[in-house]
């Protein structure tokens, strides 16, 4: 990017790793085929690389202030040259190959790595979705990346490691409080930031979540729409619950509502799946397919294994 150019008097440090040294050699020869490079525009090629045969290479004044180290992102993060955070990270087409324990550690332990107000980045079909905790999404140019927020209190962070995690690996909602009662510190509010505590248990709403699922599936609207108001009241950011009940006032033609719930969800959690699922097909049932297409691909984007949006998909 220019930024030693630029930026003379700054120091920085960057740092490449790679768990396979292969990758780590041929990284630092910094010889790219023009297939790598199609995306460099014209100037950029001409100013950092020189043609060589029938690949370019990379000026030395860039290779030379680019270290290159073996990392296992499955392990601990490597120890750094200086005791600083860092500001930037690049992680792209790795951790998609992770199991999701093993993603979300790992993405904890990048927070860990960022200065406050440091950034993520991600590859263009990634995202933290349901591990976006501490981080604010941020949109640039169309592309979106991640920002680290102020750290939480060691001792918030002590009690609740992951705020939501448990909640929406389990689908339960969660116990924890937005407002520790002790300190009156408030934890950061999130993309997923949790508002308000439930005042049933985690297991008894999702038995109940459970008999609402089963009543939905039998066609059973009016009880079914009882039940989930009773649960929503109870626990009203337990996101399944208010989705269910979206679905339920699209089976019932209130369309206007089903778009309002799914909107509330969206405010709570703006990568839940689900919602713009829900979104695109009150979009498509109100003939509006332009909105339906764009929410629909959304929702496949974040969650590709979402059937029910291809089924959407494929009608329009
Ligand atoms: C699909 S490539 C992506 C390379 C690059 N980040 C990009 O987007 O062009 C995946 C890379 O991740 C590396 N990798 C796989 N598992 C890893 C691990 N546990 N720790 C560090 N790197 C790993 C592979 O060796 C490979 O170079």
């Amino acid at each position: 990017m220019g930024l030693y150019l630029a930026r003379r008097d700054w120091t920085f440090e960057i740092v490449g790793t790679d768990v396979n040294t292969e990758r780590l050699d041929a990284a630092s020869r910094g010889v790219y085929a023009a297939r790598a490079l199609r995306n460099v525009e014209g100037d950029w090629l001409r100013r950092y690389f020189r043609p060589a045969g029938r690949h370019f290479r990379l000026n030395e004044d860039v290779r030379c202030s680019v270290r290159f180290q073996y990392g296992n992102l499955t392990e601990e993060l490597a120890p750094r040259k200086s005791a600083e955070g860092q500001d930037i990270i690049l992680c792209k087409n790795v951790a998609i190959y992770f199991r999701p324990q093993m993603r979300r550690r790992l993405v904890r332990r990048l927070y860990e790595a960022l200065n406050d107000g440091g950034y993520l980045l991600l590859g263009h079909s990634e995202s933290l979705w349901q591990m976006e905790d501490g981080f604010a999404l941020v949109e640039h140019e169309g592309a979106f990346c991640y920002r680290r927020m102020a750290a939480r209190p060691r001792a918030a962070r002590q009690r609740d490691p992951t705020p939501g995690a448990r909640w929406r690996r389990t689908g339960a909602p969660p116990k924890t409080r937005a407002r520790s009662s002790s300190s009156g510190t408030e934890r950061p509010a999130g993309p997923a930031a949790i508002q308000a505590p439930p005042s049933v248990s985690g297991e008894e709403a999702v038995g109940q979540y459970d008999r609402c699922l089963a009543m939905f599936r039998a066609g059973e609207w009016a009880q079914a729409e009882a039940a989930l108001d009773a649960l929503i009241r109870s626990s009203p950011t337990f996101v399944p619950a208010c989705l269910l009940r979206g679905g339920v006032y699209v089976h019932r033609g209130r369309y206007d509502q089903a778009l309002e719930q799914a909107e509330g969800v969206l405010r709570l959690n703006d990568l839940e799946a689900r919602a713009h699922l829900l979104v695109g097909m009150i979009a498509a049932r109100g003939g509006r397919h332009d909105e339906a297409l764009q929410a629909l691909r959304r929702s496949l984007y974040l969650d590709d294994s979402l059937a029910l949006a291809y089924f959407w998909l494929g009608n329009l």
